[in-house]
This record gives C-alpha cells, structure tokens and sequence, in this order.
C-alpha cells in the first residue's frame, strides 16, 4: 500500500465520521430504462431557487448516462430500506426489481415508502475531482414523514432499533454485545468456535458497561459506536443488544482481530453470531470497496465532459 492509498483510507474513514442519511439516485438513459445508484453525498443547497447537489464517482459504470441526463431524482430511504440502499450499491443486474417505483412529471424513477423524494432538473455538472457534482433544481418534491435511514463509519444507523433497544431494556435481563473494529478486522474469542464478546447488562449506562468490559478484556482503549443489531437469543432467551465499537491499535490480551470475509467457513456460538458476522462482512465490503471511493481498479473510469451547463 503507497502512503497516498493510505492516506486515501484515512480520509475516507475520517468522512465517514460524519453521519448522513442515505439516499438513491435515479434518472432514465437514453432508451428510458431506469438506472440509478445509492450516494450519501445529497445536500440542500438553496430554497430559492430550489436547489440541491449530490457527487457522483467518475467510476460510475452510468457515469455518461447520469451525467447527461436532462432530469433526475433524489429518493431519500427511510429507516426500512437499508436492503434497497444495499442493492443500488452493488453492480446487479437489475436493480429496479428490488423496488416498487413510479415515474415521475419528468420520468425519474420515485420510489415508494421512501422519507422524501425531489425531482430536478440537470441545472450543473461540475468538475470535482475523481467525482462531479451534480447541481439539480428541484421540479417537484414529496415528503412522506416517514424516519430517514442513517448511515455513519460505513454502517446503516435507525431511529427503530434504538427503539428496540429501550424496549429490550426495559425487559431487563440483557446480554450486550459488541463488533470490535479495527481496520476492517473485527474482535472474535474463542478457537474452533467463534463468538462475539459480550457482556451482562446491569443497573447504568449500556455503552459504559459495554466500554469498561471489552478494555478489560481486551487491554486497548475502546471507543463504542451506533447500535448495531437488537435481537432475542433463540437459545438463552436474553435480549441482546449489539454495538459497533472500535478499538486502538496494540495485540489485544483475549481474542483475535479476524477479517470478516474470511469466516464464511467458520463455526460460531451461535446462529445469531454468524447472522451478524456476514452481514458486517457483507456491508464493510460496501462501505469499503463498493466503491464510493473506488479507485482506477474498481469499475471504468470514462472521461468527463468538461463543465456542462443547462439553465
Ligand atoms: C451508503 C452509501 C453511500 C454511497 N454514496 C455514494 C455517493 O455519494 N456517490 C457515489 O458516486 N457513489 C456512492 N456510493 C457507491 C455507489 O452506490 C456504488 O459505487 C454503485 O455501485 C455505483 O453504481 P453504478 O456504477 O451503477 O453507478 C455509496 C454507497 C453506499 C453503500
């Protein structure tokens, strides 16, 4: 790895701090077939006039298609759609069937049970880098009320399972659970059986607890993160709760720091570890690789038109 990718990484990462909502793009192409792609990067810009701005990759395989596009649509996901951001995030073939959708006054694809949608006109393409931003004025827009679906440090974040989660508590007799992060790894015990640390939820705060018992186990400095998953175990009939966490560098003094796309051949506690690990593994991929911050290797880089103005 040259020091100009890592420091790639570490910028990405340190963007990622800054938790957003996520949202789907869409606009049709030249035969009027549907394309869009999931992108965080959408910001109100102006109310008057109505304007807003999302970046695209120069590796978008839609790239020309997008950037040409006279009209597109922002769909803003609401907390259930965390699979349609997944799908509009990842090269399948057709990714229009995962999703019940209208054509808007201008033809871009809206979609339904989103928290809000706006529809633009192309208003500017401007150059940025290895993204353009696309400026679009808004034509018309809809807003359903429903919660928006959060996404920070390259993982989804819902107001419904911190929801869960007060309600889990309430029941009282909780297990809390931790995804130990650290470069992409994350923290497993145990030999030829994996399982997840985790702890018995008291009286105080979850996320202290959570803290004091993953630093003494694992003798690093932990930090934890957003909720991660809320869930009964089949087996103990506790409630679980799950965290994102991240830990600093140094050998951990119990576990090992493993890659998670690694373990699809390995044997865990229980069906719920192995549940929550592919489905870290399955997102870190996204995040890191799928491929908002994709590189010349991931995808076609196609030439960009030199600054494209419409009014
Ligand atoms: C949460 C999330 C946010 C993303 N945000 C953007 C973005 O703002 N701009 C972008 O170009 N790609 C973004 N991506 C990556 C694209 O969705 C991904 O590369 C997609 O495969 C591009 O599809 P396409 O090549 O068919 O255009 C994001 C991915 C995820 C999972």
């Amino acid at each position: 790895m040259t020091t100009q990718t890592a420091d790639a990484r570490a910028l990405r990462d340190a963007f990622g701090a800054f938790p957003t909502g996520v949202t789907v793009v869409t606009a049709r192409d030249q035969a009027g077939a549907p394309i869009g792609f999931t992108a965080n990067s959408f910001t109100s810009v102006s109310l008057d006039p109505p304007l807003l701005l999302v970046c695209l990759a120069k590796t978008s395989r839609n790239f020309a298609t997008m950037t040409g596009a006279a009209s597109f649509a922002i769909n803003v996901l609401s907390e259930t759609q965390k699979d349609v951001s997944n799908t509009f995030a990842r090269p399948v073939e057709d990714r229009f069937s995962a999703v019940k959708w209208e054509p808007g006054e201008a033809g871009s694809p809206i979609f339904s049970e989103v928290a809000a949608w706006f529809e633009c006109a192309m208003e500017q393409v401007i150059e940025a880098g290895d993204h353009v931003i696309l400026m679009g004025r808004i034509t018309s827009f809809g807003n359903s009320g429903l919660n928006g679906l959060g996404y920070a440090r390259g993982g989804y974040f819902t107001p419904i399972l911190a929801s869960k989660a007060v309600s889990a508590a309430a029941e009282g007799n909780i297990e809390l659970g931790a995804v130990l992060e650290r470069d992409g790894e994350i923290l497993l015990l145990g030999d030829e059986v994996l399982a997840l640390p985790d702890c018995d939820g008291r009286e105080g705060s979850p996320t202290d607890i959570l803290c004091d018992y993953l630093e003494q186990l694992t003798g690093l400095s932990v930090t934890i993160g957003f909720l991660y998953s809320v869930y009964e175990g089949k087996s103990d009939g506790k409630q679980h709760i799950v965290y994102r966490a991240f830990a600093s560098d140094g050998e951990p003094r119990n576990g090992r720091f493993l890659k998670p796309d690694a373990l699809s051949k390995a044997r865990f506690k229980t069906s719920s570890t192995a549940d929550i690990v592919a489905r870290f593994a399955a997102e870190s991929q996204l995040g890191n690789f799928g491929v908002y911050f994709g590189d010349e290797t991931v995808g076609t880089v196609r030439s960009v038109p030199a600054k494209v103005a419409r009014t």
